[in-house]
């Protein structure tokens, strides 16, 4: 069981530099089951341990593995330029943990989005070589025809890309969507398949990650949750390696 100072667990919890934590627990901010804790020495188990800040109570998390449902013009970009990025839409705290986004979505994509600052967990689902199935739903500027879905499913080539691409499963949903999966993750991967198989996307939102699925998560756009653990192991069985 791990035990540390009260001051090394707010740090560690994206709360401030140690000397300010250690001004917070002086002040009397920060209680746990209900007690005011002024002394930052004492070691306190981490496992399950819940403590309040200015009021609001807080888990304590090793690390964050969290979904965002990503509303239009957020930027996945830690620098972003033209949008807010998507860590402001979470707590200001978890950009001080190094929280990231899992690959990323283009600033008009909308919908599953994971985050996280477990490098590990990071590599594991956005590796290449772990085939991490996404699917997509796109909106196209012209109808869906027979011979788009069979360029989508047959492959096609982009220019900077030495082989061809092609949807793992391509289906129409009605006459302007298509639900496509995709195994990789190149740059503007959908929207450039879309146009070079003769059409154009006017609106992307990606619905799942692996078996993890918006639907099931629940989140209104721009809204987030932590993911339990059979949310982990549903993303871990879809990232092996093959
Ligand atoms: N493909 C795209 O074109 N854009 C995204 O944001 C994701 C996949």
């Amino acid at each position: 069981m791990t035990k540390l100072s009260l001051d090394r667990i707010l740090q560690s919890q994206g709360f401030g530099t140690r000397n300010y934590c250690r001004e917070l627990v002086a002040e009397g901010a920060v209680s746990i089951a209900g007690n005011v804790v002024t002394d930052y020495r004492n070691k306190i188990a981490t496992d399950g341990l819940r403590f309040t800040l200015f009021d609001t109570e807080w888990i304590y998390r090793e690390h964050l593995y969290i979904a965002l449902n990503k509303p239009v013009d957020f930027e996945c970009s830690r620098k972003p330029s033209h949008h807010p990025g998507v860590l402001s839409l979470l707590p200001e705290q978890f950009s001080w943990r190094d929280v990231q986004p899992v690959g990323r979505l283009d600033h008009d994509t909308t919908g599953l989005l994971l985050m996280s600052d477990d490098g590990a967990f990071i590599h594991a689902q956005s590796s290449p070589r772990r085939h991490v199935p996404k699917i997509y739903v796109a909106t196209t500027h012209a109808p869906v025809t027979d011979i788009l879905i069979a360029a989508m499913l047959g492959g096609v080539k982009l220019h900077d890309e030495p082989a061809q691409l092609r949807a793992v499963t391509c289906r129409k949903i009605d006459e302007y969507r298509l639900e496509i999966v995709l195994e990789q993750g190149k740059y503007h991967q959908v929207k450039r398949m879309l146009a070079a198989a003769g059409n154009h996307c006017t609106a992307l939102q990606r619905t799942a990650i692996g078996a993890l699925t918006l639907d099931a998560l629940g989140l209104a756009v721009g809204a987030w949750c932590y993911l339990d653990a059979g949310q982990m192991a549903l993303l871990r069985e879809s990232a092996v390696a093959g």
